[in-house]
């Protein structure tokens, strides 16, 4: 019964991290278009918000990404309460835990950053002859008006980075403590697809940053 009940779990956390890496995914895709052209990022944000498909998607996804966030803090919790755990587990945790928590302090100032003004005041242009949302200039503007939200995006796409290259690598890794040849290529998977956020969500900020400081 308790075997049934760990594989439940480790069902449920692995089909609820594979949403979270595909929203990411998905969200890195179309917000990278942002340093690219702005008028392919009006109309894959007008796109993400006006076809059902893409919608219910992103709305399953995003549902995804909380059961994880709600499963995982609570297994990290416990594990750090665990007086059975080794060090190392314990330490593990503690870390997962940090950066998982400053992760949720960038998506509730993220959320209201883009719900509240998206919904609002957002300027509108015109692409095609179709009247959308210009989340480029909203986007753009937030980057170049200020030097903290870049290093905010910047620093959290450091931590989302470093959190999934631990959290792949662990969800992965098998019992084994030993440094056999699958570990290392597991390493070497967890921490490509680590860099790849980190890059991909870092570069995007910095981009604004740069071009503000190179007066380009
Ligand atoms: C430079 C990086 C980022 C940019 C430019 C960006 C941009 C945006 C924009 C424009 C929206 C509103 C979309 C809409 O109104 O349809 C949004 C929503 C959202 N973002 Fe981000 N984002 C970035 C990074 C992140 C990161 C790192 C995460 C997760 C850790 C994240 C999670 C979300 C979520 C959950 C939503 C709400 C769902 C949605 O509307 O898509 N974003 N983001």
């Amino acid at each position: 019964m308790k075997a049934n009940n760990t594989k439940g779990y480790t069902f449920i956390v692995s089909l609820s991290g594979l949403s979270l890496i595909l929203f990411l995914t998905i969200h890195l895709c179309i917000n990278i278009l942002v340093v690219m052209d702005k008028s392919a990022y009006n109309q894959a944000t007008y796109f993400m918000q006006h076809n059902l498909v893409a919608q219910t998607t992103e709305n399953v996804l995003a549902l995804g990404f909380l059961v994880h966030i709600v499963l995982t803090s609570h297994k990290a919790i416990s594990d750090l309460r665990n007086k059975k755990n080794g060090d190392n587990k314990k330490l593990a945790s503690k870390d997962m835990l940090i950066m998982g928590g400053l992760i949720i302090c960038f998506l509730t100032m993220h959320l209201i950053q883009f719900w509240s003004k998206a919904n609002m005041n957002m300027l509108q242009t015109k692409v095609n002859g179709v009247v959308m949302n210009d989340t480029y200039t909203f986007v753009s503007e937030l980057f170049t008006s200020s030097p903290f939200y870049c290093i905010a995006y910047i620093a959290t796409g450091i931590v989302l980075g470093l959190h999934m290259r631990n959290g792949f690598q662990s969800a992965l890794s098998s019992s084994q403590s030993e440094k056999t040849q699958l570990n290392k290529n597991i390493q070497l998977v967890s921490s490509g697809i680590g860099f790849f956020f980190m890059i991909g969500f870092s570069s995007i900020p910095l981009f604004f940053l740069l071009k503000k400081w190179l007066f380009l």
